[in-house]
């Protein structure tokens, strides 16, 4: 056996992915998940992997850091890399204080055990929502690494205060710690509260398609896959102490991803309702992922056009992880917000 990663919200959207595709590449590693499974998280995500015996689940919550010690005193990972995180701007809009709680302090109890079992690496999952938004009227703008961090919403604050909080266990303790910044990602098994599965599953059920505003916002498309070769890439041929930003040159505003999703199913584009914006809503996201693709290599292999039509088809054929999703807690969800909607 080689090495041990463990995984904190391998259960969700792009964690289960990231899963998914180290049990296909690393043969020789053992993947051990540590998911408290929020609302979330659907146990059928990750229900084929519980049968390989190079995976173990831990049904546990990164904020309990007695509960987190003593998975890595069983497991001793040499690799952490921690996904878990609230990741809904809207509900932070409603709720912040969960955001701050599990993004900022369970990634210090998640660090400080991989201080105490002195890991090779621990990985942070950040955002480009770190880097606040650009303007529609320039698009010559891009996210660097050195972008000033200028955030917005309570989301993205608790993102960048943990991406933060990482280098700074590097500066002040030595832990080797990297961090990369991700654009807007798409793909299977994501929550249907997000723009993407929500346009598709409304569209799929001819409900209405609310878009903020305009639907002018845009955002930097990255299929998940990608983002999550990404990552392994960071690990594998990044440096400590560094940041790496994930990107696609993709973008697209809202408005153009709501029509590409219609187009796609065959429905008119008089199900769309434009509804009352977000507040604060960021107008344009957009990664330099230069860095990335010059220092590891790394660079997207699929195209939004092709990327968007395995998405739908995921979501078509998988009506059952849909609907599984879409009970329970999420129509309460459903019926505060409606009327209002998300883009990340
Ligand atoms: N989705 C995107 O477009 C995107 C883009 C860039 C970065 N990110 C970052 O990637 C990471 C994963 O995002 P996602 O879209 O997969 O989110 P998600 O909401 O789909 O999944 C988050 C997972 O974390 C788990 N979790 C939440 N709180 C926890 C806690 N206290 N303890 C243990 N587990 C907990 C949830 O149960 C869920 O399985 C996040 O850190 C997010 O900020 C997401």
């Amino acid at each position: 056996m080689g090495k041990t990663i463990l995984v904190t919200g391998g259960a969700g959207f792009i964690g289960n992915c990231f899963c998914k595709l180290i049990l296909k590449e690393r043969p020789d590693w053992k993947v051990v998940n540590v998911d408290c499974m929020t609302y979330a998280a659907n146990p059928s995500t990750i229900k084929n992997e519980m049968n390989d015996p190079r995976y173990v689940f831990y049904r546990e919550d990164i904020r309990r850091r007695d509960g987190i010690f003593a998975i890595f005193e069983k497991e001793r990972p040499g690799i952490v890399v921690n996904f878990a995180a609230e990741s809904h701007v809207d509900r932070s809009i409603e709720n912040p204080g969960v955001f701050l709680e599990t993004n900022i302090l369970g990634t210090q109890v998640v660090m400080d055990a991989c201080r105490m079992y002195g890991v090779e690496r621990f990985h942070q999952v950040g955002t480009d929502e770190v880097y606040g938004d650009l303007p529609l009227d320039r698009p010559d703008l891009f996210f660097r690494e050195d972008t000033p961090i200028r955030t917005s919403s309570p989301y993205s604050t608790s993102k960048a205060a943990a991406d933060l909080l990482a280098l700074a266990y590097h500066r002040t303790y030595g832990l080797p710690v990297t961090v990369s910044r991700c654009s807007n990602n798409y793909g299977p098994y994501q929550f249907p509260e997000k723009l993407i599965p929500l346009m598709i599953n409304n569209a799929t059920h001819d409900k209405p398609l609310p878009v903020y505003g305009e639907g002018l916002n845009v955002r930097d498309w990255l299929y998940v896959e990608d983002h999550c070769r990404g990552i392994l890439s960071v690990l594998e041929k990044g440096k400590v102490g560094e940041v790496y930003n994930l990107g696609g040159h993709n973008e697209k505003s809202n408005i153009e991803i709501v029509k590409i999703i219609l187009k796609e199913l065959g429905k008119p584009e008089s199900l769309i309702t434009f509804v009352a914006d977000r507040k604060g809503h960021d107008q344009r996201y957009a990664i330099d992922p230069s860095k990335a693709m010059a220092d590891l290599g790394w660079q997207p292999t699929t195209m939004f056009k092709d990327g968007i039509r395995l998405t739908i088809a995921w979501y078509r054929e998988n009506a059952d992880w849909l609907d599984e999703c879409t009970s329970g807690e999420y129509r309460n969800y459903y019926d505060k917000m409606y009327g209002k909607r998300s883009d990340k």
